[in-house]
């Protein structure tokens, strides 16, 4: 069968990624890299066609698919122009900056009835789709809860080079937290309300640095998970699945789920059972550690990407989908900011009370 045309829109961080995994995959052919710093890309990319603008890659180039990588703002913009001109997409996390703007982006993909694939990468790992199989099996009983850390310390250079990262807007709430609500509702199902807490005590930053959310599912089941961006520790999921070079290997479990008849530790893939039938804290409590393979989760992400342009599949994350993981890291944010407008006025009120004579 012929190779799928590919273009790559933004060449930044996340789009070199998939520059450097495409000409690895069989079946896709880069035909073209837009991005408006046309000189470090022509540079870096000696033998792509570059253009400035996404929409002469777009016709000029005429890939089947694109890969949309360009900052969270212009993600709406790129992918209407991609979906009025028939071409399928693959879209960075997250799928838009707002609700609003990905409303739009789902009407036009309705319209055009082009395939999408947001880029959740995680939902890629065998490891995700070996403990999604076990929290939607029977083996630990109905999920009771899950409890879960993400905490690393960012040095200063990741601020210096981005100051966005400091203002509301980034943060780790919606350039982490994402990924984890994500897999959240890929392994439990949709969230059906939260609550949360942040704080900027250590960092200062007008954006928090610190969070803690509480989540309720709506399978009934309920969970917590804290977030710091400035505390060292070796609960990520990135440090625990090893999944990039930048992240050294922690080999540790960032979750614990747990069910009515057994836990298990995630993605260390550690589950703890009873013997027998009824469940007892007197009983002895036994620890197995599920075997499981490994794959580049960029890799497999393609060859996912493939098969849903092809029409073999249907996307394991459509931009419906993916508006579903925005709205509930927004509501994160926004019961999030609420915790700080508290403290705020509490401040305000008690300058008030206090006035200087
Ligand atoms: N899946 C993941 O794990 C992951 C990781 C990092 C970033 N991301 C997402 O990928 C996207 C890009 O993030 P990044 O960290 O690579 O950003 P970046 O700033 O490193 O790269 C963005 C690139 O887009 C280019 N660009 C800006 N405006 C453009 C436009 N209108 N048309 C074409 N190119 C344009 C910039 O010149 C830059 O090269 C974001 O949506 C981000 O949230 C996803």
């Amino acid at each position: 069968m012929a190779k799928l045309t590919i273009g790559v829109i933004g060449a930044g961080m996340i789009g070199r990624r998939h520059l450097r995994t495409i000409p690895q995959h069989p079946d896709f052919a880069l035909v073209g890299i837009a991005d408006t710093n046309t000189k470090m890309v022509s540079e870096e990319y000696p033998d792509a066609a570059v253009f400035a603008d996404y929409r002469d890659l777009l016709t000029r180039a005429k890939p089947a698919v694109v890969i949309i990588a360009s900052p969270n703002q212009v993600h709406a913009e790129i992918g209407i122009a991609c979906a009025r001109l028939g071409i399928h997409f693959l879209i960075e996390k997250p799928v838009t900056d707002t609700l609003e703007a990905a409303s739009g982006l789902i009407e036009e993909v309705r319209k055009a009835g082009v395939h999408t694939l947001v880029g959740h990468h995680r939902r890629h790992h065998e490891q995700v789709k070996a403990v999604r199989a076990i929290l939607q099996g029977r083996q630990l009983g109905t999920i009771v809860g899950v409890s879960a850390i993400w905490a690393v310390h960012k040095p200063d250079s990741y601020f210096a080079a981005g100051r966005w990262r400091a203002e509301p807007g980034g943060g780790p709430i919606l350039i982490n937290l994402i990924h984890e609500i994500d897999f959240l509702r890929f392994t439990l199902g949709e969230i059906a309300a939260v609550s949360a807490i942040a704080s900027n005590r250590h960092r200062g930053f007008p954006v928090e640095d610190t969070a803690a959310a509480i989540l309720q599912f709506e399978s009934g089941a309920i969970g917590t998970m804290l977030l710091s961006d400035c505390a060292v520790s070796p609960w990520t999921m990135e440090q625990g699945l090893g999944e990039s070079v930048d992240f050294p290997v922690s080999d540790q479990s960032s979750y614990r789920f747990i069910g009515r008849k057994g836990a298990i530790e995630f993605p260390t893939l550690v589950q703890w059972t009873q013997a027998g039938d009824v469940q007892d804290w007197n009983q002895a409590i036994e620890a197995q550690r599920l075997p499981t393979g490994r794959v580049d989760p960029f890799m497999a992400q393609l060859d996912h990407l493939r098969d849903v342009v092809r029409g073999l599949v249907p996307s394991l994350q459509d931009v419906e989908d993916g508006a579903r993981t925005l709205a509930a890291t927004l509501a994160v944010t926004e019961e999030a900011s609420t915790s700080f407008l508290k403290k705020r006025s509490k401040k305000l009120l008690s300058m008030a009370a206090e006035p200087n004579e």
